[in-house]
């Protein structure tokens, strides 16, 4: 199994327990960079591969190969700031690696983000919609819509707009659900969209 582990914003103490307990029993643990480095060294001494500008591509290929051998029998995380389902290294390493052996099992940890946590700095309430993008924002890829009670109804809008639709609830509770959108859902819904599906 090769898991990606979030390590939260840069503050040992937005680990999740979760994220803590995959990071401790993992055979290895690599991190790409020196404030990852510092986060899960006060659990464990971890592997570090820096993927550098220019150099990028070649790593990931070389790193991917051994994690696509290496993760059929082997429990290894690769662990990275932030939550790593956004805008992260680890996907083109997971992709790569099912490329490579699509029999090693890929799992995600999540992880307290940047964009979320910010508000929380700046004691800001968010109650109203919000876009959280990369500079090109006119090509919005991937949307989040919560409050989701009526998920068949919000799913018809996205998908005129070209979107794949999923409903989504109770992520991470009993009774987890991840379907087709339905009429009727409960308050812990949301609806998950995108345009070009990036996971393995
Ligand atoms: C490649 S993205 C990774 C995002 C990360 N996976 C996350 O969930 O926050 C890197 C960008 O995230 C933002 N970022 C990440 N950590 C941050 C922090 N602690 N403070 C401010 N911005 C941060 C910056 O805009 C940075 O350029």
């Amino acid at each position: 199994m090769l898991y990606g582990v979030s390590l939260g914003p840069g503050d040992f103490e937005l680990l999740t327990l979760k994220a803590y307990k995959v990071l401790r029993e993992v055979e290895e643990v690599i991190v790409p960079g020196e404030l990852a480095y510092e986060i899960v060294k006060k659990i464990r001494e971890p592997r570090l591969v820096k993927i550098p500008m220019g150099r990028a591509e070649e790593v990931i290929e070389e790193l991917s190969s051994e994690l696509a051998e290496k993760c059929v029998e082997k429990d290894v995380a690769f662990a990275a700031l932030g939550d790593v389902a956004f805008f992260s290294t680890f996907q083109k390493i997971a992709e790569k690696v099912v490329e490579k052996n699509e029999s090693v099992k890929i799992e995600l940890i999540p992880g307290v983000p940047s964009f979320t946590s910010v508000f929380s700095k700046l004691k800001l309430f968010v109650n109203a919609p919000i876009l959280i993008t990369t500079p090109e924002f006119e090509d919005v890829k991937f949307k989040v819509v919560l409050k989701a009670k009526n998920p068949k109804k919000i799913s018809e809008a996205l998908e005129e707009e070209g979107f794949e639709v999923v409903q989504a609830e109770k992520i991470f509770m009993d009774g987890e659900k991840i379907c087709e959108p339905e009429e009727k859902a409960s308050y812990f819904t949301m609806v998950v969209a995108w345009k070009e599906k990036s996971t393995s």
